[in-house]
């Protein structure tokens, strides 16, 4: 080996542990824009990982059967899930989260609405009624009593979403015959193939035999 080569290596050395450690300090945590921590990664991998700040928080205020409610919730947080998962009530179903099948049917201002497709900031100070404010103490509602006696349910997951659009349906003048009724309660939809009983649970319910 010449004197040359033996003063190179050391600073070859040199030259590889400025590499590492430049990779190390390279490793840097540095603000983006969007509110997104990004952690650059030195060196030659050049992976990047993006973690996500705490989404910020809206306070609600929902008029959920009678009841002044308020609630901090991401702007994201959909109706139905502020009122399963905030507010405990359970009784609107979350079957296809997409706006398909009705199982969240609630009302809002007196209209149904599938909760899964509305969020929860955009009800702000509104009155909203799910299938627990329907009842009257121990007194069913006439729909909830005419689906009971009329056996419109099996399994019972559609139910709720199933009575509340009835309600409306009722009320809006849409169960003046079976056709109507079929039409006007199709965004609702029974896996269990209900139909004709829930059907008959309306009809009677828009006659008044619900009692
Ligand atoms: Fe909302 Fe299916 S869960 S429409
Ligand atoms: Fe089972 Fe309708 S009763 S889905």
């Amino acid at each position: 080996m010449s004197d040359t080569e033996e003063h190179e290596r050391p600073a070859d050395d040199h030259s590889r542990r400025s590499v590492l450690k430049a990779g190390a300090v390279g490793a840097v945590a540095v603000a983006a824009p969007g509110g997104l921590t990004t952690i650059a990664a030195g060196g030659a991998s050049g992976a990047e990982h993006a973690l996500p700040s705490p989404a910020p928080t809206a306070e609600v205020t929902l008029h959920v059967n009678g009841v002044e409610r308020r609630v901090a919730v991401e702007a994201r947080v959909t109706l139905l899930d502020a009122l399963r998962e905030r507010l405990g009530l359970t009784g609107a179903k979350k079957g296809c989260d997409r706006g398909e099948c009705g199982a969240c049917t609630v009302l809002v201002e007196g209209e149904r609405v599938t909760s899964c497709m509305t969020l929860a900031v955009m009800e702000d100070g509104r009155e909203i009624t799910t299938v627990e404010g329907l009842a009257r103490g121990d007194e069913l509602h006439p729909v909830q009593e005419a689906f009971i006696r009329r056996d419109a349910f099996q399994c019972g997951f559609c139910t709720s979403g199933q009575i509340m659009s009835a309600v409306a349906c009722v009320r809006e003048g849409h169960a003046g015959s079976d056709a109507e009724i079929r039409e006007w309660m199709s965004g609702n939809l029974c896996r269990c193939g209900c139909y004709p009983n829930i059907v008959d649970a309306v009809r009677d319910a828009a006659k008044g035999h619900g009692k």
